[in-house]
């Protein structure tokens, strides 16, 4: 269960804020260089992306806009299963837009891959991915991802976005969990 103190919770810090920070400065950057002159759609994923979601477009300078999807993999627990299931949809319609899919992690890839076809049925003009962590060794499916923030182990993680049993979202970094708060 989670304490009072979500910080005592934390095993091991493995992003501070502060690298997050310089690192979604410069993924900011190069959308910007890569998208000029073109009409961006965001498209967050909800809820984890609200942070990157958040940060990152405040550091685009290039005029975009933004929409939300709510998906549920469905599956128990820390894992994801592949079977997705669209619990919000866009507004937007994707015809002939440039789309960036802007997630918090990627774990197996299932979710993304998935959600990647999926956007592009709909007759979108691009569609790529930003993700603000990648776990490679997770990887089951290849998921093309065009901005990678950082590539972390194969480890359950939580902060900035990230939840387990939805509390932790709110923690302004990464980190790990003590294995007292999955017995508990
Ligand atoms: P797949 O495996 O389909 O899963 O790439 C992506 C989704 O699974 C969740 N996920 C996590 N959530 N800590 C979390 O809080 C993690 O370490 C983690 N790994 C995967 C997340 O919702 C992501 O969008
Ligand atoms: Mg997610």
């Amino acid at each position: 269960m989670a304490s009072a103190a979500p910080e005592s919770d934390i095993e091991h810090v493995l992003l501070t804020e502060q690298q997050l920070d310089s690192r979604l400065t410069a993924i900011a950057a190069q959308i910007d260089a890569d998208y000029a002159g073109c009409d961006l759609l965001l498209v967050g994923v909800l809820k984890g992306a609200v942070m990157v979601m958040a940060d990152l477009s405040r550091r685009i300078t290039h005029p975009v806009t933004m929409d939300w999807m709510a998906v549920s993999s469905y599956g128990s627990g820390t894992k994801s299963s592949g079977v997705v299931r669209i619990l919000k949809d866009l507004d937007s319609d994707l015809h002939g837009r440039h789309v960036l899919v802007v997630e918090d992690i990627i774990d197996s890839g299932l979710t993304l891959s998935w959600l990647v076809a999926n956007l592009r049925s709909r007759g979108a003009a691009s569609v790529e991915i930003a993700a603000m962590l990648r776990k490679p060794d997770a990887a089951k499916v290849e998921v093309d991802v065009r901005y990678v923030g950082f590539d972390i182990p194969n480890e359950f993680v939580v902060g900035y976005g990230l939840d387990y049993d939805e509390h932790y979202r709110n923690l302004p970094y990464v980190g790990t969990l003590k294995s007292s708060v999955y017995s508990s």
